[in-house]
């Protein structure tokens, strides 16, 4: 669907990037506003080498990392001798994601928009996308054409692993309004976060949008930031019947909160989707 709901949001997103900074410019700090640790990161790669041993036609020597940031389930996997490529929008987490893989041949970034890319590399055995951040392309159209991007560098089998949010009931809203706040400190920095709820159009398949302000202290400067994120709301079925509709994956598996043994009924905290390029 490209409804004009989903087109005044996207633009909106956009504005917003060109006035002010993104919480994502600031890779140490996000993970603490999202409410993670830097110890899941490896406990993922922990997982993800996992479900390759049980589900990938060969060993996994090249990953294609979506979304990757600064890259650090690729930082992992390249100093575990994997040649890793990351695709992300912001050149400043490609420079945090340089700047701390500096030394390591066998990882490299390209700056492009996840929604649809080429890279001169192909023949990938592999790709990921961590942090719960596919369900931020939320027109069809995008996720398809994603897909398509994907499967352009992946080779015929290979896997494509994408983690998602367990989203429970959509958050309605009939206005912007306050909906967590709350103190951190990270790495020597004070932020404050305030998420706000915001209202979205009921058809547009959207579970929440996330309005996040942040206000970060460091010692010789504060920053303000400001995200508006929209999330599809997105099952393990919705992302079945889009492995399909792109004609270029199936969906062969869905576990749910890092394991083999939780049903996706007991699923807490979020799961993974395992595509196999056809
Ligand atoms: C939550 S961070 C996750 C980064 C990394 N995967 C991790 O686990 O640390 C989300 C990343 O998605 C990128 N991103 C969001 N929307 C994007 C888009 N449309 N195209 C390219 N990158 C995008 C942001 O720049 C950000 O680096």
């Amino acid at each position: 669907m490209s409804s004009g709901g989903h087109l005044r949001i996207e633009r909106r997103r956009l504005d917003l990037r060109a006035m002010v900074p993104s919480i994502y410019e600031f890779p140490d700090i996000f993970r603490r506003v999202h409410k993670e640790q830097p110890y899941e990161i490896g406990e993922e790669v922990r997982f993800l080498r996992k479900v390759w041993e049980r589900h990938a036609p060969q060993p996994v020597q090249r990953v294609l990392d979506l979304a990757c940031g600064n890259s650090p389930h690729g930082q992992i996997l390249a100093r575990g001798g994997i040649e890793v490529a990351g695709i992300d929008r912001s050149a400043t987490m490609i420079a945090a994601g340089q700047r701390e893989s500096r030394g390591l041949k066998n990882i490299r970034f390209y700056r492009r928009p996840i929604e649809r890319f080429k890279i001169p590399a192909r023949g990938f055995d592999a790709a990921i996308f961590m942090s719960e951040t596919f369900p931020v392309m939320t027109a069809n159209a995008a996720i398809v054409s994603h897909l398509e991007s994907v499967a352009a560098a992946l080779r015929r089998g290979g896997l494509y692993v994408i983690d998602i949010d367990r989203h429970g009931e959509p958050r309605v809203a009939r206005a912007r309004k306050l909906w967590r706040e709350r103190t951190l400190n990270v790495c020597g920095a004070k932020v404050a976060v305030r998420a706000h709820s915001r209202p979205a159009p009921w058809y547009s398949g959207i579970h929440s949008i996330f309005d996040l302000e942040c206000e970060i202290e460091f010692s010789d400067r504060t920053v303000k930031t400001r995200d508006l994120i929209p999330v599809r709301y997105t099952v393990p079925a919705t992302l079945e019947l889009l492995a399909r509709a792109s004609g270029k994956f199936t969906m062969v598996a869905a576990y749910a909160d890092l394991s083999f043994e939780i049903a996706m009924e007991n699923c807490e905290r979020r799961w993974w989707g395992v595509l196999r390029r056809l």
